[in-house]
């Protein structure tokens, strides 16, 4: 990752991805064609706890901001 590199997505309400930036194609090592319309939960890492994610859903349904680190799962295995 390089010094300025930002990695963007959006979701619908759901959590199905709606954009992503090329960096985060990158990283997931997946096309936009195969990342637009799925879950967020696409890039996964088995290694984040459930509860971060539980925390993030309510603090977005309430309409708050949240910060955090995310561990994300790339399709070729790294993360
Ligand atoms: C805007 C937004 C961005 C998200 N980004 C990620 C992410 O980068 N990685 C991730 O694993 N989950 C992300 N999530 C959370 C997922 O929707 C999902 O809750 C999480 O992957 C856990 O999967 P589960 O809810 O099926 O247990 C994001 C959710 C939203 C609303």
């Amino acid at each position: 990752m390089k010094e300025d590199d930002f990695i963007v997505s959006k979701t619908d309400t759901k959590g199905k991805i709606t954009y992503c930036n090329q960096i985060f194609m990158e990283f997931a090592c997946l096309q936009e064609s195969e990342l637009l319309g799925q879950p967020h939960s696409i890039v996964r890492h088995p290694d984040m706890p459930k509860v971060i994610f539980k925390l993030l859903w309510e603090r977005i349904q309430n309409k708050k901001e949240i910060f955090a680190y995310v561990k994300n799962l790339s399709a070729d295995g790294g993360f």
